[in-house]
């Protein structure tokens, strides 16, 4: 067991039931202001998709959806086709999902699993390793070095159950100083052994009107009074490990837990709450009949208002028979919590800030998830190429 990282769940929930017992939350210094333009300028928005989505490592796969050599997942990701595989020898590659003959998309979109990737056009073929393993007619094509035309490498790093990729191939970036020890929590879910239990799309607007949503316990008990309930706790706690940040409650449960050896305070419990990976993933906990978690990939649309969403339900182990209907219901009210009330109301939000109402939108001390968001989304869109892991390395904008 990693004892750190339980150490640091462990001082989370105890910050947790100290702010209950007191009924306090930690506030930021002030109320922060973001300009309207930010979610409307085109221009801003191809800076967004071209600084923040192809230069930071996104989470394109759950360890989960390739569990065994040969499965693969090609998928479309800020613009850009890719193709994941895991290979023979275990380990997760990515690449452009591009024939190097003439540039046709070589693996139809979705999941599955193959020991060769043929091309639709031509049929050049390319091998787990992204190897080109076979020309058609290669004495009538002519003579071309194979080993310079395999399929394009993208950076590419399989922890915590999760795969990220870099869409930029020739960025060295630090992947650790990026993740800050982020993923040693994340780890003590055990993602790559959960099962997943369905998968959809949601469309909805602006990506980072989209994201400031899973930052936000403030709006639970209103918008989503008719669902999860007005009751809902809206009291948020942030943690952040550099741009990324869970959220939680003051949760005055956890005094069940005083008393007994900090080693054996169990991680289910001290694991609830919301897990963001900057920028673009929230991995929301639920405890309905086994543990179960929602994970949202975010990615930016073709224009600035738009974006798509993938949801995964991904349940701590298959369910039995008798679990089966219940699930199904959770996946469905998440689908419909989404689509209908956070995007709705973010498309409506959408086309508000679109008549110029408003110089700025505000996020309040309570909100200092979404300042913390924004203010790394700005560092990020200042930084050039060679600074970037000195961005990521600056330490927290909101000090
Ligand atoms: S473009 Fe792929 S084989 Fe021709
Ligand atoms: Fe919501």
């Amino acid at each position: 067991m990693n004892d750190l990282a339980h150490k640091q769940l462990v001082q989370m929930a105890q910050r947790s039931l100290a702010h209950a017992r007191a009924g306090t939350i930690d506030q930021t210094d002030g109320v922060g202001r973001v300009p309207a333009a930010n979610y409307l300028d085109p221009d801003r928005f191809e800076r967004e998709v071209d600084r923040i989505f192809r230069r930071t490592p996104l989470v394109l796969a759950l360890s989960a959806e390739l569990p065994a050599p040969g499965c693969y997942k090609a998928l479309e990701a800020a613009g850009r086709p890719v193709l994941i595989v895991r290979g023979p020898d275990g380990t997760v590659r990515s690449f452009f999902n591009t024939c190097s003959h003439r540039g046709a998309q070589v693996v139809a979109e979705g999941t599955g699993k193959a020991r060769r990737f043929s091309c639709p056009y031509h049929a050049w073929t390319y091998d787990a390793q992204g190897a080109l393993v076979g020309i058609l007619a290669p004495d009538d094509f002519g003579e071309v070095d194979r080993a310079c035309h395999g399929l394009t490498a993208l950076p590419t790093h399989e922890r915590a159950g999760l795969v990220w990729v870099g869409l930029r191939p020739d960025l060295d970036l630090d992947f650790g100083g990026f993740l800050a020890g982020y993923d040693a929590l994340l780890e003590r879910f055990g993602f790559e052994t959960w099962h997943v239990f369905g998968q959809r799309e949601v469309a909805g607007p602006n990506w980072k009107i989209a994201y400031d949503g899973y930052l936000d316990l403030y709006h639970l008990p209103i918008l989503h009074k008719d669902t999860f309930g007005p009751d809902f706790p809206n009291r948020p706690l942030y943690t952040a490990w550099g741009p990324h940040q869970r959220m939680d409650g003051p949760n005055p449960s956890h005094a069940k837990l005083e008393g007994t050896p900090e080693a054996d305070w169990p991680e289910a419990r001290l694991l609830t709450g919301v897990w963001t990976i900057f920028p673009h993933v929230s991995i929301a906990t639920f405890e309905t009949g086994g543990r179960a978690v929602l994970v949202s990939q975010l990615f930016p649309g073709e224009t600035v208002g738009t974006s798509i969403t993938r949801q995964t339900y991904l349940m701590e182990r298959a369910p039995a028979d008798d679990e089966r209907a219940g699930a199904e219901q959770m996946f469905e009210l998440l689908g419909h919590v989404v689509r209908e009330e956070d995007y709705a109301t973010g498309l409506r939000q959408q086309r508000a800030l679109a008549t110029g109402a408003l110089d700025e939108v505000l996020f309040g001390r309570n909100e200092g998830g979404g300042q913390r968001f924004h203010a790394w989304v700005e560092r990020l869109l200042e930084a050039d190429d060679e600074d970037l892991d000195a961005a990521f390395a600056a330490g927290d904008p909101l000090g």
